[in-house]
């Protein structure tokens, strides 16, 4: 088996977290006998230096060959006055649609050993385990007619049938491998828009008779993450509501930078850490590597269905945070505070124990 995978570092901290990546493919590959190989593409603020635009189309043609793509970050204070086509941050919405990655898996767990870094009380958050799946390439991002003038701004959030049935059915079909729950998130009270995407919920809900639905608002549903996060199993929501409640959920953990995501399509798909591109840290071997690791593990379950890969590398990082090695935004006082590079070797020494423990040595697909 063999896999050819687009690396996107990007800016700021982004290349540094993706050589973390780099290094765990290598060493889970490797013992699962897969190749891997690797393809480097720009985007970006470093993209729109060289090219004047964030991104290019080699870039593009590059993950269309590509069997998934990691992406690194985007952004910085040196690109945040640019007019809006050409930041950054455009670069990454035109992938998610040319990919047409319409399905943004955010999972919101907190590791055991973590539980004191939240800002959230242990006993609220211990157990938490839930997924945000936000539609991604659709909604008030994507919305015409848009624009802005002197006298008012404006975006449309419009959402077809077609685009609400698969990405409720994506959340229906998540919810059968986990608790069998799907709370769809909307303001049904207040838009028609949601109301139509709520109508189109129920209808899909019809074959998965087994899975449990349940609707909120958008609003009471930021509260109940805060008031008792381990209510929810999958929460199906929008692509907009779905950028505010992952942030919400993100903070369960203590830090963003613990968060991986999948972004995941018909034919392609996308692995980012949900943290941005930290230009205050980048250059200084300071950032957390985890999310970037475990959005790695998140691509061997997703992409190429090795779950117990991903099983792995998510117990190695549960490892090294439970030995008390952490990463400068997630330490504590008596915690062990390491470098980035540090942490991606404790990591790898912890999956290199877990291979042998298991005396798995050598799978065969
Ligand atoms: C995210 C980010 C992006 C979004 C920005 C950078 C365009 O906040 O991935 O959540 O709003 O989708
Ligand atoms: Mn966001």
């Amino acid at each position: 088996m063999s896999y050819n995978i687009a690396l996107l570092p990007g800016d700021g901290i982004g290349p540094e977290v993706t050589k973390a990546a780099v290094k765990v493919l290598d060493l889970v590959a490797g013992k699962f006998n897969v190749e891997v190989n690797y393809q480097e593409y720009l985007i970006g603020g470093n993209c729109y230096d060289k090219h004047d635009t964030p991104l290019i189309e080699e870039t593009l043609e590059g993950c269309y060959k590509a069997n998934a793509v990691f992406l690194g970050a985007v952004g910085g204070p040196a690109w945040e006055n640019l007019p809006h086509h050409l930041k950054p941050e455009a670069a990454l919405l035109k992938l998610r649609e040319k990919l047409e990655l319409f399905a943004n898996i955010r999972p919101a767990k907190i590791y055991n050993s973590m539980l004191e870094n939240s800002s959230l009380k242990s006993e609220v958050l211990e157990g938490t385990d839930f997924i945000v799946l936000r539609e991604l390439t659709g909604g008030i991002y994507f919305g015409q007619p848009r624009g802005m003038d002197d006298d008012k701004g404006f975006n449309t959030m419009v959402y077809s049938k077609q685009e609400v049935e698969r990405i409720a059915r994506k959340a229906f079909e998540i919810a059968e491998n986990r608790d069998k729950v799907v709370t769809s998130v909307d303001k049904a009270n207040v838009l028609e828009v949601s109301q139509f995407w709520r109508n189109v919920v129920e209808e899909v809900h019809k074959d998965y008779a087994n899975i449990k639905l349940n609707h909120m608002y958008v609003d009471n549903a930021a509260m109940q993450i805060v008031r008792d996060p381990r209510q929810f199993d999958v929460i199906l929501t929008s692509n907009i509501f779905g950028d505010i409640i992952s942030d919400i959920s993100g903070m369960i953990t203590g830090s963003l930078g613990m968060l991986p995501s999948a972004s995941i399509g018909k034919k392609y798909t996308l692995y980012e850490p949900v943290h941005g591109s930290a230009p205050d840290i980048a250059g200084q071997n300071k950032a957390n590597p985890i999310a970037a690791i475990s959005s790695v593990g998140m691509m061997f379950e997703h992409s190429f269905q090795m779950t117990k890969a991903a099983e792995l590398i998510e117990k190695s990082i549960s490892k090294t945070l439970d030995e008390g090695y952490r990463t400068q935004d997630i330490a504590k006082e008596n915690s062990n505070v390491v470098s980035t590079t540090e942490m991606i070797d404790l990591v790898l020494e912890n999956l290199e124990k877990l291979f042998a423990d298991e005396a798995i040595g050598v799978f065969l697909l």
